[in-house]
């Protein structure tokens, strides 16, 4: 928890040219700045910042906020960690609030169970830096045995569990934390009759989300015991998906940008070492073959993917059809071999960091070339394998995306397996053309579904379209709160005191919406409308900035979406480059003008409604019913008549 003051320098510190243009090359255009968009592909900019306003807009994909939501949606970090990120950047030191025992009973499960996590965390590094027992077993295995300097040990905050039963349950509980988020993360193992720690006596090695919170855990026996598992890891949780989680990759995304590349290695240890060696660009899949979630984590980073093998021949071919799902999602997949019996982290012990670094940047070969000469070595002499080399080779070649890559690869691999292209190519294409219509028939299918469930969907509620009747009026009222709200509207004498006090725009509007017990329909515009009654209530300030700045996603998105748009009337552009605020001199009549076209739009959709249960009460013969109904219906009339003469007599814009 960040404390209030803090986000807010924050907030006034992130001047927002500034924060991205760390990422975008952005040129003056009007009072506006101009880029490509970061978030999706273009040739011309779309990408517009307004400095006056604290915000950005993407008119090509959408996207679009303050610094925060930037840096959030760049680095792919919460809230709070893209504070933190923007503090760092401005020299701004981060109070962190304690966390008080009603904000660790109020947070959401997920919240719960990630906090829980940082507390075992914290316990297990502890007990490695601070307890004998972690000293002299833990620290000494990572440092002394294992060579991790003190630095990395830290950085990736290792830990030790105690060979107790429950050192760590214990202390949790003790500390305020539920037995509950315990059992849920697998950090406690309960049985019917007793609970106890799911690591004890393990080196820690805990796994981080991508924004570096840490949602499980893994743990690694110091017994050479071959019935006792090497590794015992976190069990699937609500915070953690083993195949969607890579090890290492928030302390490496960095790097992988910058070096736009992505080495992945099988282990917690591979991960470490290849750090320590200043190979920073660096994940791990935790022995499991890869996933397409996965993958695509990496390629939110990096289109370049150089898969790290130990000499072991077996495990190599096992993991083979693997990297065809990697071809898939258009990435260039290289390999690098070690020595016999060597894995990351054993041979960058053994080499110096720049020995390491050449190796590395020497060995690596392209993974086609280098699958069809691992398999052409296998297969010479036997034509039964060669067939399977073939019928291996195409595959991977055909989930290659790009035609030209495609065909570079043909060739290649004709030389090296003396097939001639004719050959491969023919098989290639007709792989490609049963996966076409493959993909094409599940595609079918699923549309098919989704429209079934469309249509179900419409049907069980009528009211869908209603929802948005009233988005033009009500983003015109959030447009008018946000723009003029702290104006002075109008002056009024107080009955009471017989003062003169002055209206503000929001003041007004708000008065006037709930006079007549309305509420605006869509959540997004209601939620900021809400928020001003609120902050009016409080007697605070509404300014913009507030808004904008929100910690509330939803209210800064429809706060920049609303003020990125360029409303034809708002202004006129005059000789010179002079703005002049038209609208600004027209808000006592324009304010007015709003609200008494949306009220009388509600009042016809009512009515509607009210006819449409008119008829049916008249269909069922539910005489007393229709009476009512009639009386409300006569009662809409008079209304809508007057705010009729409202708008077409007194006030005319
Ligand atoms: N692994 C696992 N469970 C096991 C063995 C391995 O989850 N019983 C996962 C771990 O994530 C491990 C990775 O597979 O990091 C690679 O396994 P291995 O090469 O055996 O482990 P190393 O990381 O090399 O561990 P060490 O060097 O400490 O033996
Ligand atoms: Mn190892």
């Amino acid at each position: 928890m960040i404390d209030q003051p803090t986000i807010q320098r924050i907030h006034d510190a992130s001047e927002i040219i500034d924060v991205i243009s760390d990422y975008v090359t952005l040129k003056r255009r009007g009072a506006n700045h101009l880029g490509l968009c970061p978030f999706h592909n273009e040739k011309t900019p779309s990408f517009t910042v307004s400095g006056a306003k604290g915000i950005y807009k993407c008119f090509g994909c959408g996207k679009g906020g303050n610094a925060v939501n930037f840096i959030m949606d760049i680095e792919h970090l919460t809230y709070p960690d893209a504070l933190k990120h923007l503090a760092k950047k401005y020299h701004i030191e981060v109070k962190e609030a304690e966390q008080t025992q009603e904000q660790i009973d109020f947070a959401t499960e997920r919240e719960s169970l990630m906090i829980v996590s940082d507390f075992a965390q914290k316990f297990f590094t502890k007990t490695l830096f601070e307890h004998k027992e972690g000293r002299a077993i833990g620290f000494s295995y990572l440092h002394d045995h294992r060579g991790i300097s003190d630095a990395l040990i830290e950085k990736f905050q290792l830990g030790y569990s105690p060979d107790q039963k429950d050192a760590l349950t214990k202390e949790a509980q003790e500390n305020g934390y539920k037995l509950e988020y315990l059992v849920k993360t697998g950090l406690t193992v309960q049985k019917e009759t007793w609970t106890a720690d799911r690591f004890s006596s393990r080196v820690i090695f805990p796994i981080h989300n991508v924004s570096g919170r840490v949602i499980a855990f893994g743990g690694r026996t110091l017994k050479t015991d071959k019935n006792i598992a090497k590794y015992l890891n976190s069990p699937e949780s609500e915070i953690y998906s083993k195949s969607k989680i890579l090890y290492g990759l928030f302390f490496a995304k960095k790097t992988i940008i910058q070096k736009d590349k992505c080495y992945l290695v099988e282990g917690y240890t591979d991960v470490i070492s290849m750090h320590q060696a200043s190979v920073e660009n660096v994940v791990a899949s935790s022995g499991t073959s890869l996933t397409v979630e996965q993958i695509r984590q990496i390629k939110r980073f990096t289109n370049n993917l150089t898969i790290l093998y130990d000499g072991d021949f077996a495990g190599i071919k096992a993991s083979l059809r693997g990297i065809n799902l990697v071809l898939e999602e258009g990435m260039d997949v290289k390999v690098l071999l070690f020595p016999d019996g060597e894995d990351p982290d054993s041979y960058s012990r053994k080499l110096s960091s720049s020995e390491f670094l050449s190796f590395i940047e020497k060995n690596e070969t392209d993974f086609i070339t280098f699958k069809t000469r691992l398999l052409a070595e296998d297969s010479k002499n036997d034509p039964i394998k060669k067939v399977q080399l073939i019928t291996d080779i195409v595959e991977s070649v055909a989930m290659i995306p790009d035609t030209i890559r495609r065909s570079v690869y043909i060739k290649e691999c004709s030389t090296i397996m003396d097939i001639s292209e004719d050959i491969l190519l023919s098989e290639v294409n007709k792989r490609r053309r049963k996966s076409a219509q493959k993909d094409k028939e599940e595609r079918e299918k699923t549309e098919a579904t989704e429209n079934a469930e469309a249509i179900k969907k419409t049907i069980s509620s009528p009211n869908i379209i209603r929802e948005t009747q009233f988005e033009v009026e009500e983003q015109e009222i959030i447009r008018l709160l946000l723009n003029y709200g702290e104006k002075i509207l109008v002056k009024e004498i107080n009955e009471a005191t017989n003062e003169e006090i002055e209206i503000t725009t929001a003041a007004y509007i708000i008065r006037e919406i709930l006079k007549d017990e309305l509420e605006l329909t869509i959540p997004r515009y209601k939620k900021i409308f809400d928020e001003f009654q609120q902050l009016i209530m409080d007697n605070q300030s509404y300014s913009q900035k507030h808004f904008v700045n929100h910690e509330d996603n939803e209210i800064t998105n429809t706060a920049a979406d609303i003020l990125s748009k360029v409303y034809p009337l708002s202004k006129i552009h005059a000789a010179g480059g002079v703005f002049i605020e038209l609208e600004e001199m027209k808000l006592e009549r324009i304010v007015p003008k709003t609200i008494i076209e949306y009220k009388n739009k509600v009042i016809l959709s009512r009515m509607k409604d009210v006819f449409a249960q008119m008829l049916k009460a008249q269909e069922t013969g539910d005489k007393v019913l229709f009476e009512e109904l009639q009386q409300s219906y006569i009662a809409f009339t008079e209304l809508k008549k007057q705010l009729s003469e409202l708008l077409g007599g007194r006030i005319i814009v």
